[in-house]
């Protein structure tokens, strides 16, 4: 079975996890459920780390982006590379190393831009995008880095091609859906970090010892994000640091374990009200599979545990179905990595709302595909005129 490596920096950006699986097709011609072989997660670099946390807020210039974006690439084929150190496993029996890119900025579709250019009659593409509402996203980390220096062919960048083709705006049928259903573990992160310097609450200790401010709890249930219907993204520009730093101004006063407190139940009520607004309305559930970092954060759980049975729901970690909480994400790419390199679908447009089945990522190959170098001689000139074109 071939190896496949998926690699994957959330938006809570606490580091890169790298997961090593074994992927094939099955007798149906679908890829097969992964197996989980080895994984490690690195830090990212500390001269990096306050760089990209500045381009989250759009203060980092081009320029530096530029820079970042390929030592990004150098921290992913680290990761990749220590990875196979670790397992024993050479860079050419793995097939394809999958991952989505940091997210520096995504748009959210303009529905009724959406609707306004379609019933325009437009034909223009270009108005897709300067009028028509259509979303869009940035997503660092140079696949021509990562494949050159791992010497594994790549896929990354999986949105764009969904967007293009009208993802995220409103899909007609609701067979699968898939959405955010809003905060998750960012804004917990960034009110630690600032009042005590730790960079996450260790097991949701602190939050264990406070109590929920409820005028706080109210007023970010009144979120803007919450009037959005799925299927619908949620990130750094909603529930980021700007908007904690906002809150730590305002409840100044506020001890750390009542807003970790707060926000925790924040996190877990969200999810709850999109199971209560859009899921259950529609389906039968009795059982929520929850994956990620968070599920570490035991007052979190709890919380969530406690909302969900309210409603005659079973809350459990997906660890339980062979499927490693904290590498959920970098499975996910890897699995969808694999399907672009084998030609196969890798959208759901039931859940997207894609006018079409496609192949999303973009592929850059590794270098020892290279073929053809049999005849090239040292006297064979290549001849351009220069960098300045
Ligand atoms: N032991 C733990 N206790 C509490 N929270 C944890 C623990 N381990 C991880 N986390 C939380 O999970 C987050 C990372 O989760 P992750 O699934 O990697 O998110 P992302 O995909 O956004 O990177 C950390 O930032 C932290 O908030
Ligand atoms: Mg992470």
């Amino acid at each position: 079975m071939p190896y496949i490596v998926g690699l994957n920096s959330g938006s809570s950006f606490d580091g890169v996890d790298a997961v090593l699986c074994t992927i094939d097709i099955d007798q149906d011609g679908h890829p097969s459920r992964p197996k989980f072989v080895d994984a490690l997660t690195v830090d990212w670099p500390d001269e990096l780390r306050p760089l990209v946390i500045r381009a989250f807020d759009n203060q980092l210039s081009l320029f530096d982006m530029t820079r970042v974006n390929y030592a990004a690439g150098a921290v992913y084929a680290e990761a990749t590379n220590k990875l196979l150190a670790k397992a024993g496993v050479k860079p050419e029996e793995v097939e394809v190393l999958g991952y989505d890119g940091q997210t520096v900025y995504q748009e959210p579709p303009d529905r009724q831009k959406i609707a306004d250019y379609i019933s325009s009659g437009s034909k223009s593409l270009v108005d897709l995008w300067t009028k028509g509402g259509f979303p869009c996203g940035f997503f660092i980390v140079e696949s021509g880095v990562v494949a050159a220096l791992t010497d594994i062919t790549t896929v990354t960048q999986f949105l764009p091609v969904d967007h293009a083709l009208g993802g995220s705006g409103a899909p007609l049928v609701h067979k699968t859906m898939a959405f955010d259903t809003g905060p998750g573990n960012v804004m917990l992160d960034h009110v630690i970090r600032a009042r005590t310097g730790r960079s996450y609450d260790k097991d949701g200790e602190m939050a264990a010892r406070g109590q929920i401010i409820e005028p706080l709890l109210a007023e970010l249930q009144a979120h803007e994000f919450f009037q959005r219907k799925p299927p619908r993204s949620a990130w750094r520009l909603d529930f980021g640091s700007r908007y904690a730093d906002d809150i730590l101004e305002r409840y100044a006063s506020a001890s750390t374990e009542d807003l970790l407190a707060t926000l925790a139940m924040f996190t877990a009520t969200s999810i709850e009200r999109a199971l209560v607004d859009f899921i259950l309305p529609k389906t039968s559930v009795t059982k929520v599979v929850a994956s990620g970092g968070g599920t570490r954060n035991t007052t979190l759980m709890r919380f969530l545990t406690e909302r969900l049975a309210t409603h005659g729901l079973k809350t459990c970690v997906s660890d339980e179905f062979g499927m490693p909480a904290a590498y959920k994400e970098a499975i996910k790419f890897a699995t969808l990595a694999f399907a672009a390199k084998r030609g196969l679908a890798n959208n759901i447009p039931a859940a997207s709302g894609a006018s079409s089945f496609a192949i999303l990522g973009k592929l850059t190959l590794a270098p020892r595909l290279a073929r053809g170098t049999e005849n090239i001689t040292s006297n064979d000139l290549f001849i351009d005129d220069g960098w300045a074109g």
